[in-house]
This record gives C-alpha cells, sequence and structure tokens, in this order.
C-alpha cells in the first residue's frame, strides 16, 4: 500500500523548543500518521500529513464507550549520532494483541512500521540530543462510527504522534515510596488489564492520585479477585531481588507485557542469571523485605526504563527495602539496558533499530 506523504510547506512546520525544558506530552512535531479502516476496504490511505486537531462527531463511539487502544515508544538520539529505537515492532506486535481483545481490526505491522519510520525521517530534528531525553511515540487507534448504540465500532482510525520529553528518571536518586493499593484495583483476570487500552488506565486514575495525595510516588496493584498477589507498580512492571535471583510477578491476563520487563528476562538469563515469573503473595514478600532477604525492588517500562522502589507502604507501616538506597541489580539492568539503546554496548539481541 503506497504511503502518501503531505508534508508541512516551511512557514507550517513550527520552531524548535528548548530541549533542555521539556514537559511530558505538552508539545508535538510537525507531522502526524494516520490510517483509515473501513469494513469494505480494511485498512488504506497511510498518509504523513501535518499535526492537526482530529474532527468527530460527539456520538463518535469511542468517546462513550472507550473502543481506544494505544502503545508506548521512544526514539532517542545514540551517541553515533543516529536516531535509535529498542524494539518497534513488539510495540505493534502488543498493539494488535491489544486490538483483538479489544474487538478491533488487527493491521499489518510493516505498513505500521514504514509509516513509523517515515515519520521519523521528516521530524528527525524534534529527537532532542541529549542522553536521557527523547521523542516519545504514541501510536493509537480509536473507534470512529458515530453511533451511540453499544456495539463495535465498523471504522476506525490509527495514528502515530510523537513529543519531544525530557528525562524521565535519573538513577542515583533514592528509590520511589510505593503505596500498596488495597481498596482500588487496576484490572482482573479475563478483564482487558493485558491489552493497552486507555479504559485500563482510567480505572487507574484515582488510586494514583490518592496515592499521590497521601504523599506517595505511586500505587503497587495487587491481584483484584484476592488483593492479595502482586501485579505492576503504577504504570510499571515490577521485580524483586533476593540477592541474584531476580523473581517478577507471572503473566496472568491481567497485567501488561511490558517489552521492557521481557527485555529484563532476556538480559538476566543471557548473564546467567536465575530470573523466575511467578505468584508474588504480598504477606509474603512484606516478611521478606523486613527480614532483608528481597534486597531490591524496581518497577520497568518504556519510560524510566527501570525505576528503583525504596519502600512498600502496606496496611500502615512503611517497608523500607535494603535502606531506601538504590541496589546493584537495578542499576546493572539499567547501565546494560541504556547501553545498547545508546549504542554505548554491542546489541547481541537485535532489539534496536536505527533510522
Ligand atoms: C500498565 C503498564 N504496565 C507496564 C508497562 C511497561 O511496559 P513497557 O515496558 O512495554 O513500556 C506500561 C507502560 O507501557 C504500562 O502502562
Amino acid at each position: 500500500m503506497k504511503l502518501t506523504l503531505d508534508p508541512c510547506t516551511p512557514s507550517q512546520c513550527r520552531p524548535l523548543p528548548d530541549f533542555t525544558r521539556l514537559e511530558f506530552g505538552k508539545l508535538y512535531t510537525d507531522h502526524m500518521f494516520t490510517m483509515e479502516y473501513s469494513p469494505e476496504l480494511g485498512w488504506q490511505n497511510p498518509t504523513i500529513s501535518p499535526f492537526k486537531n482530529l474532527s468527530l462527531s460527539p456520538a463518535t463511539l469511542v468517546l462513550h464507550y472507550a473502543q481506544e487502544i494505544f502503545e508506548g515508544l521512544k526514539a532517542y538520539t545514540r551517541v553515533d549520532g543516529d536516531v535509535g529505537l529498542f524494539r518497534p515492532r513488539d510495540n505493534f506486535i502488543r498493539m494488535n494483541n491489544s486490538a483483538k481483545r479489544m474487538n478491533m481490526p488487527e493491521f499489518d505491522i510493516e505498513i505500521a512500521l514504514n509509516g513509523l519510520f517515515k515519520l521519523l525521517k521528516l521530524d528527525k530534528r524534534w529527537v532532542p540530543p541529549q542522553e536521557g531525553a527523547s521523542l516519545y511515540i504514541r501510536p493509537a487507534m480509536i473507534a470512529t462510527d458515530a453511533v451511540i448504540g453499544l456495539k463495535p465500532s465498523t471504522s476506525y482510525l490509527f495514528y502515530i504522534i510523537m513529543s519531544p520529553v525530557g528525562p524521565y528518571f535519573k538513577i542515583g536518586e533514592k528509590g520511589l515510596n510505593i503505596f500498596v493499593e488495597e481498596q482500588y484495583v487496576r484490572a482482573v483476570r479475563g478483564g482487558i488489564g493485558e491489552a493497552k487500552a486507555g479504559a485500563n488506565y482510567a480505572a487507574s486514575l484515582l488510586a494514583a492520585s490518592e496515592a499521590k495525595k497521601k504523599g506517595f510516588a505511586d500505587a503497587l496493584w495487587l491481584d483484584g479477585v484476592e488483593r492479595r498477589y502482586v501485579e505492576e507498580v503504577g504504570t510499571m512492571n515490577i521485580f524483586f531481588a533476593y540477592g541474584s535471583k531476580v523473581i517478577t510477578p507471572k503473566l496472568n491476563g491481567s497485567l501488561l507485557p511490558g517489552i521492557t520487563r521481557q527485555s529484563i528476562i532476556e538480559l538476566l538469563k543471557s548473564w546467567g542469571e536465575t530470573v523466575a515469573e511467578e505468584s508474588i503473595d504480598i504477606n509474603t514478600l512484606i516478611a521478606d523485605i523486613d527480614a532483608g532477604r528481597c534486597t531490591e525492588c524496581f518497577g520497568s517500562g518504556t519510560a524510566a526504563v527501570i525505576s528503583p522502589v525504596g519502600s512498600l507502604h502496606y496496611k500502615g507501616i512503611d517497608h523500607p527495602i535494603s535502606g531506601e538506597a538504590i541496589g546493584p541489580v537495578s542499576q546493572k539492568i539499567f547501565k546494560a539496558l541504556t547501553d545498547i539503546q545508546y549504542g554505548k554496548a554491542k546489541d547481541a539481541f537485535g532489539w534496536t533499530r536505527t533510522i
């Protein structure tokens, strides 16, 4: 399928921001990628055009029933000056899995990847030059039928927009203080927790706000049935180190299969370390933290790569993990992943892609 290119005229292209003062998601690049779906024609019209507002009927299905999915990945300036991406194909594979779960049409991954690469080439000047800052890439798919009867949409819009963002987290800071959430749940098994659907994030907002109001950095989610098994931390997967052994909750349908999570598992295995995906009982975990058996905890995700957790607040009591210091396992994984991403270390896994 041929990609239509409708670039900005020089006068339409906007001045670049000060890359040292970026706020998350406030500014967008000059262009966007779009394609549309209809039942008769399937996906059609892949186009790159100037970034613009969408025009939608107030009846549009996505606005009422949240039939929407998205992805999040980053492009960054590598040490050799090239623009790098980390496992972009995996984001589109996950997006197609989310589409299946949300009764939305899958798309051709090659068309989406080609659209993304062309978009990045066109908006390359928007990729911040300094390490840590990046161009955040947001693919999304929305249901566009202008019908408020509850049913799956027949028409959809897929688009990719991009936003320059500052460093999310600097390793070397104190670990996060996290509130273990017992009242609210993010997702339940059989629900849509393993899909990257906007509705999951709407469901998480109240708990995250309440945790922040109480002075915590974010909420740790427990399973929705027994409120007993650890699932995720904020919008990250979670890992625990017991000396050199590392464990993470197994994928059970209600947590997001993170690409950073998968990369950490593959990295640890390549180092010959023991890494296990298992059910993690919060009571056992807290006892292990208090006894010093659990030596580190960290979240993983595209935005921060690794976010060390310094303390878990459970049933009114703070449980500091190894004196809240950032531990060697988090630091080693953070360095290994970012060195691969920035082209400072050999990518033996074939994870990176340059534009
Ligand atoms: C709920 C949730 N869990 C985990 C992750 C981490 O996933 P990834 O490593 O693919 O960014 C994210 C971020 O995308 C998320 O939103």
